[in-house]
């Protein structure tokens, strides 16, 4: 097992996260490849829990997903370790007048203690687990936390990005080109700030939480189509990239395939 994150590193990326909340709606939180990739999560949390869940969201972020959910008439507790961020979800719930099915808290994902709770389903979006300093613990909470039978469905930055590989690799950046290999916690920058990120394959993640859940499914997510970064590569070949886009659709979960991406959709359900 890898090195824990300490509590420096912890308010670094919690620092990071604060700084570009005011923002993150924009390009670099919500362009058009992240939202595509958001409408697979929503379709498969659609699938897998029942109307009217209570549903619980570990990293909210500007709290995008909540209000969806809270408008298909699901309850929501969202969480988030950036207070700023946590304030945009709250912003949000009130301004859609949603605020009776959104409980904002500022809880991170290493403080899941903290809530009592009973949820249908557990969801996080983009990578808030990525930045968990002990998936062990996160999957011990997340069954404390779920009736039996309950579900997570989670995206993840997975390790084998080959758009990623390919386009640093072109520019002669092979140390970013070559980043998801690291062991143990990885120092991302953002906005002059760090994130300290840990890269999974989906067999890795799914290591931590197979004594409490069994793993539904796993697909990848923008495997053909390029990663969120590269948007603008995206905006000048608008079709053939939406052409790319079908085949993550229909090819993302097979074999093998489903291993890339520049994110993994992962499905499991309390044993
Ligand atoms: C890439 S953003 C995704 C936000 C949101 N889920 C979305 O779909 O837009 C990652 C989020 O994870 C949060 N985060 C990072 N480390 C965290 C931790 N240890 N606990 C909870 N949230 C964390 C960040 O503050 C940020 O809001």
């Amino acid at each position: 097992m890898t090195m824990a994150l300490d509590e420096t590193q912890l308010l670094d990326t919690q620092r990071a996260f604060d700084s570009v909340a005011a923002d993150y709606d924009g390009p670099r939180g919500n362009n058009e490849l992240i939202q595509r990739m958001r409408l697979t999560l929503w379709d498969t949390v659609r699938d897998a829990v029942p109307p009217g869940s209570r549903l619980l969201d570990l990293g909210c972020g500007t709290g995008i997903d909540a209000a969806e959910f809270a408008r298909q008439g699901h309850h929501v507790v969202a969480t988030d370790w950036s207070p700023e961020m946590v304030a945009r979800t709250r912003a949000r719930a009130d301004e859609a007048g949603l605020m009776s099915r959104v409980q904002a808290m500022h809880v991170g994902i290493h403080q899941l203690d903290r809530l009592d709770d009973r949820f249908d389903a557990v969801y996080s979006n983009f990578g808030p687990l990525n930045c968990a300093p002990d998936l062990r613990v996160v999957a011990a909470e997340c069954e404390r936390l779920l009736r039996p039978g309950g579900m997570l469905v989670f995206s993840v930055i997975g390790r084998i990005c080959p758009w990623e590989v390919g386009y640093y690799a072109l520019k002669g950046r092979i140390k970013r080109a070559t980043v998801r290999a690291a062991r143990g916690a990885t120092a991302v920058g953002m906005n002059r700030h760090t994130i300290w990120t840990y890269y999974y394959l989906p067999r890795e993640f799914y290591r931590a939480f197979a004594d409490h859940f069994s793993l539904e499914s796993y697909r990848a997510l923008s495997l053909f189509m390029p990663p969120p970064y590269l948007v603008d590569v995206y905006r000048r070949h608008r079709e053939r990239f939406e052409r790319l886009g079908r085949l993550d659709d229909r090819y993302g979960a097979l074999p093998l395939l489903r291993d890339m991406g520049d994110h993994f959709l992962i499905v499991m359900r309390r044993r």
